[in-house]
Parts: structure tokens; C-alpha cells; sequence
């Protein structure tokens, strides 16, 4: 596990300064589904918490939905895009093969002054930049970031394939990190962790050097996102009791002391069922996912947009991030506001 922690204050802390999020207007209803595949509103409301989907149209694609997110949480800090010193995209469904999405971001934003690129680490992603531009930003190299996590999953789900697509969702969620003198709030901790012995757990195969376009794929699926659903949900739980355990230990907090859990949303049972082992209170932890579905790498910061906006989250208080998916992939940042 890659531990971030400093053993003294830092100079700087990354602190947030303003979020937003966007998701595409068109909606898809559990009822919908029932209408492609062999399911249920009822089968999928008891498994996975999920009622809607956003989804995206043809022309709407992920640096559309990235730079929307963006203008939102750079209005809400009060920051110009001209004076962005970073920007990172946390996406798995990125506009093209290169260059980034980040790229065309930072290009409808007008960010000259940004440097810019995408991290892949999938549902993880948006934990995964956070702690990254904590880096950047601790050690007083940059005085801002921008990280957005933007997922079109819809573009690869495969709408014949029950188990999976009734899970995703299109969207996007966007921070505005600043560097603050003030020690007592902004990322404490970050943890990253993977393990690709479980690439296969959850995958989407072409179009990459494996399996490039230019060839025929052996089995036309491989276009599609598959996932092991019940191997993801045990591991699922499993890591975040673990992750969230190891952020109170390593910050010296107990359970009182969080504010609010923000998880990524991949399934409203894996949430209830990792906080029960938690033994944290409902009131403690925030699900969304009966509205956007499960949106990757986008999902902790529309969700945490959600939270902001409907007052549950105060000054001062602790939250913490925690995410699990392919990779596999884990991580979480505690932060303090
Ligand atoms: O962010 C990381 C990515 N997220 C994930 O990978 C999701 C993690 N996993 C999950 O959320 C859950 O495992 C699922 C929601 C995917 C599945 O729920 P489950 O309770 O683990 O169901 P299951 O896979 O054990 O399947 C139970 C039954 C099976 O039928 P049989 O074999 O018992 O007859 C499935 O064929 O439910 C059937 N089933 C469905 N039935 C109606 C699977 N999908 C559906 C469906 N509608 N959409």
C-alpha cells in the first residue's frame, strides 16, 4: 500500500476551493431496461439501490460532460481557467485514444497557463488525482488544480448483457484544489492501493494494443465492458472497511470524528454493507446512486457536489473519499473542510 501520510504538518495543504458536476439530461429508468433485457424495476432497486441513469447522446462525449463539470466548480471558487496550473481527467471512457481528454478540456476552458493529462485507475481515478495534486500542491510546486472524473460507460455497455447494464451511468464531477497556508483543513491523508492479479474482474478489451481496431476481434463483445459482478462486490466490500480503518488509524480519528463518508457509488448494498461493518450511522453516509447509477470515476465527485449543495457538509468537518474498482484499484483521501 502507498502510503502518503506526512510525520510533520506540511508547509501547504491542497485545500477544496469550489466543486460542481454535470450529467446529460436524457434518463433512463430501470422500466426502460425492463424493456431491453429479461429484468425487473424490482430486481434491480433490491440489488443495487439503482432507479435512473443519465445517458449521453451521440454528441455529447466525456470532454463535453468533463468541461461542463469544470466551468461549474471553477465558478463555485471563484478561479478564472486562466489561472489553472493543472488540470488531470480521471475517465476509463476517454474522448479518443490520444490525446487526453484533459487536452481538449483545457482547450474549451482556454487554460494556456495548465499542464494537463488523464489518469486511468478507473472507478479509483478521481481518489487517484486527488492524491496526486496533494503532491503537487504540499510541496508548494503548484498553487492550483483542477480534477475532473468523467465517465460515458454507456458508449461501452453492452445493452444485451443484463448483469451489467443496468449498473452504468453517464456523467461528470469537478474540484477546484487551492494551496493554503491553514494546516487545519484541506487533504490530510491519501491512500492508494491495486492488485492486477484481477484484471479480468472488470475489463474492456478493444481497442487497445491487445486487440487494435485494425484487426477482427474473436469475439465482438470485447468492445463491451464485462464484469464479474459477485467477485467485484465481495472485494468491494472487503477494501473499503479496510481502506476507511487504515485513514482513521493513520489520522488518529475515531468514527465520531467523520463527518461524512462519500463512497464511490457501484452498488447501494456494497455502501449499506461496508458502513455496517464500519459500524457507521446512516446519517454518516452519503448514496446517490438511485439517481446517476454507477458513474466511475465521476461518481465520488458527483456525489460529493450532491452533498455540498444540500448543506450536509459544514465547515471544519472530516470526510472521507473511498473508491473501489477495476484494476482492481482502491484508495481514499480524507479531508477536512
Ligand atoms: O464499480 C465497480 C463496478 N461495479 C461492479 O462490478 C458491480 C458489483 N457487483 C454488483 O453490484 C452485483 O454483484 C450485481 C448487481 C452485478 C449482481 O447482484 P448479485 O446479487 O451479486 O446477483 P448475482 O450475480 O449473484 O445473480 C443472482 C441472480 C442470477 O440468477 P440465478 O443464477 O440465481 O438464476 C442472475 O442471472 O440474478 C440474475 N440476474 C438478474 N436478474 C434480473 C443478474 N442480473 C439480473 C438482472 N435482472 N439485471
Amino acid at each position: 500500500m502507498n502510503r502518503l501520510i506526512n510525520d510533520r504538518p506540511p508547509p501547504y495543504r491542497a485545500v477544496i476551493a469550489g466543486c460542481g458536476s454535470f450529467v446529460p439530461a436524457k434518463i433512463l429508468t430501470n422500466d426502460d431496461l425492463a424493456k431491453m433485457v429479461d429484468t425487473s424495476d424490482e430486481w434491480i432497486t433490491t440489488r443495487t439501490g439503482i432507479k435512473v441513469r443519465h445517458i449521453t447522446t451521440d454528441s455529447e462525449t466525456t470532454a463535453f460532460l468533463a468541461t461542463e463539470a469544470a466551468k461549474k466548480a471553477l465558478a463555485d471558487a471563484k478561479i478564472d481557467p486562466s489561472e489553472l496550473e493543472l488540470i488531470i481527467v480521471a475517465t476509463i471512457t476517454p474522448e479518443m485514444v490520444f490525446p487526453s481528454t484533459a487536452s481538449f478540456v483545457q482547450r474549451s476552458l482556454q487554460a494556456k497557463k495548465a499542464w494537463v493529462f488523464d489518469l486511468c485507475a478507473a472507478c479509483s481515478g478521481f481518489i487517484y488525482s486527488l492524491s496526486i495534486v496533494q503532491q503537487f500542491l504540499e510541496s508548494g510546486r503548484f498553487k492550483n488544480a483542477l480534477v475532473i472524473g468523467a465517465e460515458t460507460l454507456t458508449k461501452i455497455t453492452d445493452w444485451t448483457d443484463r448483469t451489467s447494464c443496468i449498473l452504468f451511468g453517464d456523467g461528470a464531477g469537478a474540484v477546484v484544489l487551492e494551496r493554503s497556508n491553514d494546516t487545519r483543513k484541506g487533504i490530510l491523508y491519501s491512500t492508494m492501493a491495486s492488485d492486477g492479479d484481477y484484471w479480468e474482474a472488470l475489463n474492456c478489451q478493444a481497442y487497445g494494443s491487445r486487440y487494435p481496431a485494425g484487426k477482427e476481434l474473436d469475439s465482438p463483445r470485447k468492445i463491451y465492458m464485462e464484469i464479474k459482478g459477485r467477485e467485484v462486490y465481495q472485494q468491494a466490500v472487503r477494501r473499503i472497511v479496510e481502506t476507511v480503518t487504515e485513514c482513521l488509524q493513520a489520522c488518529s480519528l475515531t468514527l465520531d470524528d467523520i463527518g461524512m463518508l462519500i463512497s464511490h457509488q457501484m452498488n447501494g448494498r456494497i455502501i449499506e454493507s461496508a458502513a455496517k461493518r464500519l459500524k457507521l450511522p446512516d446519517e454518516k453516509v452519503f448514496i446517490n446512486i438511485a439517481e446517476y447509477g454507477n458513474t466511475s470515476a465521476a461518481s465520488v465527485p458527483i456525489a460529493f457536489d450532491g452533498c455540498v449543495k444540500q448543506g450536509k457538509i459544514k465547515q471544519g468537518d472530516i470526510v472521507i473519499f473511498v473508491a473501489f474498482g477495476a484494476g482492481l484499484t482502491w484508495g481514499a483521501n480524507v479531508i477536512q473542510f
